[in-house]
């Protein structure tokens, strides 16, 4: 199976307002790419109406939905601007165990994917309870780093794998992410795919990076 590979912009300048868009137009070139996400922050993630053809995810969602809340990006708008996934407690957007368990429930309710990262094999063991599609394993002094996770934590990882599948949730890990022999690393040790930000948006050529990572050509 091939890697899923999620591409988290984060809030880089690069990949941030206008950049976004020119980088999502870079990266529209990549055939076949239904394993490639994208994350986007709350203020770009509405590109994914301007970028039909690519799976648009969003960096953060809240398990309200419409109504009285003052800065919230719920499912339901996600939704109508056809984002049907997000990331959610990543470690520079944390929130609560009840908050999690809560999106979790509506994610069902709403058939929305949710892509929850945990920081340890404890979190990574309540949150799998809670059955979420996919658990991204990504320990937080890792990120952004050139050590990646899948060489500095192959034990964890695979513990994390074998809890994900007694759960029927998929693995993914991040954290360090740079090179594809990472990337087979990590799914030796029984991830389903990847996280990826700055081995990629800080990359000087995002796309060309992004297709040495994976098997995929430029159309
Ligand atoms: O969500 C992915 C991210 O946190 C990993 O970041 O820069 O280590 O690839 P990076």
């Amino acid at each position: 199976m091939k890697p899923l590979i999620f591409i988290n912009f984060k809030h880089y300048e690069n990949a941030t307002g206008r950049n976004a868009e020119l980088l999502l137009n870079e990266f529209r070139r990549i055939k076949d790419q239904k394993n490639i996400y994208y994350c986007l922050g709350p203020g770009d993630v509405r590109l994914s109406l301007q970028f039909p053809d690519l799976n648009i995810y969003s960096q953060h969602v809240d398990y309200n939905s419409y109504g009285p809340y003052t800065g919230s990006i719920s499912m339901n708008f996600l939704k109508s601007i056809n984002v049907n996934g997000s990331l959610l407690n990543h470690s520079e957007r944390r929130i609560n165990i009840n908050d999690i368990k809560k999106t979790i429930e509506n994610s069902r309710q709403n058939d929305f994917k949710l892509v929850v990262c945990s920081e340890n094999i404890d979190e990574i063991k309540d949150i799998a309870r809670l059955k979420p599609d996919y658990i991204a394993y990504e320990p937080r002094e890792l990120i952004g780093g050139d050590v990646s996770v899948s060489s500095a934590k192959p034990d964890i990882i695979k513990s994390a794998s074998s809890i994900c599948s007694e759960n029927n949730v998929k693995l993914l890990v991040g954290a360090g992410i740079k090179t594809s022999e990472d990337i087979k690393t990590s799914m030796d040790l029984g991830a389903s795919g990847v996280l990826i930000a700055s081995g990629v948006i800080k990359d000087p050529k995002p796309i060309n990076k992004l297709i040495s990572l994976t098997d995929h050509k430029i159309g």
